[in-house]
C-alpha cells in the first residue's frame, strides 16, 4: 500500500515509551531536548512579529495576492541587506524563499539529484537530513566530524573519498553545526569547496544557527562570506531562515541564496524558481513581515545569545564537578553535549543513562545515538540550552546527579570496581 520512501519503522523506542508512561501517570517531566524558543520564554521575536503583523493588517496590500515564485521582492531585498551586513554581497535576485529551511532542502534535493543519488552529510548530525533526502528518494552518506582539542574537524580524507563515489550530487555543511555547535573550520571550508569543484558537486551550507555564536565570529568564520561567482567557484546554496535566526519557528519563512559561476548560478535559479512556482508555499503576508523582523534582529539575537551563554556557563561549572565528564567544545548553537568516559573496566550505556534521567530525575535529554555519534566507549547526552535559566539549572543538576549515580553503579558492577 505505501511507498518504500514512507516505509519507516514507526515503533517507539524504550526512551519514547518511558516518556509516554511518565506523562500518562501525570508525573512531571522537564524536557531538556526542547529547542523551541517560543516555549522557552524567548519572546522578543514574537513581540516583533506581533508589531509586523499589525502593520501588515493595516496595509491594504495584504488583501491582494500577487505571488512571486522567488518570494516578495521587499523580503528578498531585506535578506540581501542581512547578508551584506555579514560582509557578503548578495543580489535580491539570487534569493529564493521557502516555507522553512526543511522545505528549502527539499527544493534543492529536487533540483540537484535523482532518486537513487546521494548527498554527503556531516556525521554526527541532526537526523532531519535522512528524512528529507529519503522523501526525495535519495540517501545520505556520512562524512565523519572528529572532536579534536581545537574543536570539531571534518575528516578531509573521508570527504574526498565519498565525494568521488558515483551518484553523489551535493555536500552539506552546517555552520555552526547541530548539535556540536562548531563553526566550519576555514581549512575544512576550503576542503569542501575544493572537493565540490573537483567533483562537480553542489555545496549546501546551512547557516540557520549563524547568529547563535557565543562570541560573534570573525567574518572569516562565515561560509556565506565565501560566496563568489568566479568560474572555478562551486555552485553554492546558503540556507537560512527565521526559525533559528530570529527565534521565530512559527513564521515558517526561510531562504536560499544561490551563488557560484554566473551561468551555472542563473540556470540553477531559473530551475529553482520553477520548483518554487509549483508549490507557491510561502505566504506573501508572512514573508512581508521579514524586513521589519530582520531590522529587529539585534534585540532578538542578544536575548537569545544571553540565554545560551548563561545556561552553557552554568552547565560547564556543574560538569566540571562530575568525574569523567566533559562539556564538549562549541562556538554556538542551541545544544550542549556532555560526554562521559566510562569508569575503568566499566561500560556506560547512553540509552540507560537517558532512561535513568527520565525515570529517576524526571528530565529528558537526547542520548548521543540520536545524532549518530560514533559507537565508541563514551556516552553522550545532548541538552538544549534554550530553557529558562532556573528550570534549566534544576533539570540539568538533577540529570547530572543521576548520571553520577549511574557512573558509580557501573564502577561497582565492573570487574575492577
Ligand atoms: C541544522 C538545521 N537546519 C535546519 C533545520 C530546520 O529548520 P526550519 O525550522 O527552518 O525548517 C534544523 C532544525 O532543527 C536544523 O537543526
Amino acid at each position: 500500500m505505501f511507498a518504500r520512501r514512507a516505509a519507516w519503522d514507526l515503533s517507539r523506542n524504550a526512551l519514547a515509551l518511558a516518556v509516554e508512561a511518565r506523562r500518562a501517570r501525570g508525573a512531571p517531566l522537564f524536557d531538556l531536548t526542547d529547542a523551541n524558543p517560543t516555549r522557552c520564554g524567548i519572546l522578543d521575536g514574537g513581540a516583533a512579529l506581533a508589531r509586523a503583523l499589525a502593520a501588515a493588517a493595516a496595509d491594504g496590500a495584504t488583501r491582494r495576492y500577487e505571488p512571486d515564485p522567488r518570494g516578495p521582492r521587499a523580503a528578498r531585498e531585506a535578506i540581501a541587506r542581512y547578508h551584506a551586513r555579514a560582509g557578503c554581497a548578495v543580489d535580491p535576485d539570487q534569493v529564493v524563499l521557502s516555507a522553512g529551511t526543511s522545505e528549502g532542502y527539499a527544493h534543492l534535493f529536487r533540483l540537484l539529484a535523482d532518486p537513487g543519488d546521494h548527498v554527503l552529510v556531516p556525521r554526527p548530525g541532526y537526523p532531519l537530513f535522512e528524512m528529507l533526502a529519503g522523501l526525495e528518494g535519495l540517501t545520505t552518506r556520512g562524512v565523519p566530524l572528529h572532536c579534536t582539542p581545537a574543536g570539531f574537524r571534518l575528516d578531509a580524507d573521508a570527504l574526498r573519498r565519498e565525494a568521488a563515489l558515483p551518484g553523489v550530487r551535493a555536500v552539506l555543511a552546517i555552520h555552526p553545526h547541530n548539535p556540536t555547535g562548531a563553526f566550519v573550520h576555514p581549512d575544512d571550508a576550503a576542503a569542501l569547496r575544493a572537493c565540490c569543484r573537483a567533483q562537480g558537486l553542489a555545496l549546501i551550507s546551512d547557516e540557520v544557527f549563524a547568529e547563535s555564536a557565543f562570541d560573534p565570529p570573525p567574518e572569516a568564520g562565515r561560509l556565506a562570506s565565501l560566496l563568489d561567482d568566479r568560474d572555478d567557484a562551486p555552485l553554492h546554496f546558503v540556507l537560512s531562515g527565521a526559525s533559528k535566526l530570529l527565534a521565530l519557528p512559527q513564521l515558517k519563512v526561510s531562504w536560499i541564496v544561490v551563488a557560484g559561476p554566473r551561468r551555472l548560478r542563473d540556470e540553477a535559479l531559473a530551475r529553482l524558481e520553477a520548483i518554487a512556482d509549483t508549490y507557491l508555499s510561502v505566504s506573501p503576508v508572512l514573508a512581508g513581515c521579514l524586513p521589519a523582523l530582520l531590522e529587529a534582529r539585534p534585540a532578538i539575537e542578544s536575548a537569545l545569545r544571553a540565554r545560551l551563554r548563561a545556561n552553557r556557563a552554568a552547565l560547564a561549572a556543574w560538569v566540571a564537578e562530575l568525574p569523567g565528564a566533559q562539556l564538549l567544545p562549541a562556538e554556538g548553537g542551541f545544544a550542549a553535549i556532555v560526554e562521559l568516559a566510562p569508569p575503568e573496566g566499566a561500560a556506560l550505556d547512553e540509552e540507560a543513562l537517558a532512561l535513568a534521567g527520565v525515570e529517576r530525575a524526571g528530565v529528558l535529554a537526547h542520548p548521543g545515538f540520536f545524532f549518530d555519534f560514533d559507537d565508541d566507549d563514551r556516552a553522550r547526552l545532548v541538552l538544549s540550552l534554550l530553557p529558562e535559566p532556573e528550570p534549566f539549572a534544576a533539570a540539568a543538576r538533577a540529570l547530572l546527579e543521576v548520571v553520577a549515580e549511574e557512573s558509580r553503579r557501573a564502577t561497582l558492577r565492573s570487574p575492577v570496581g
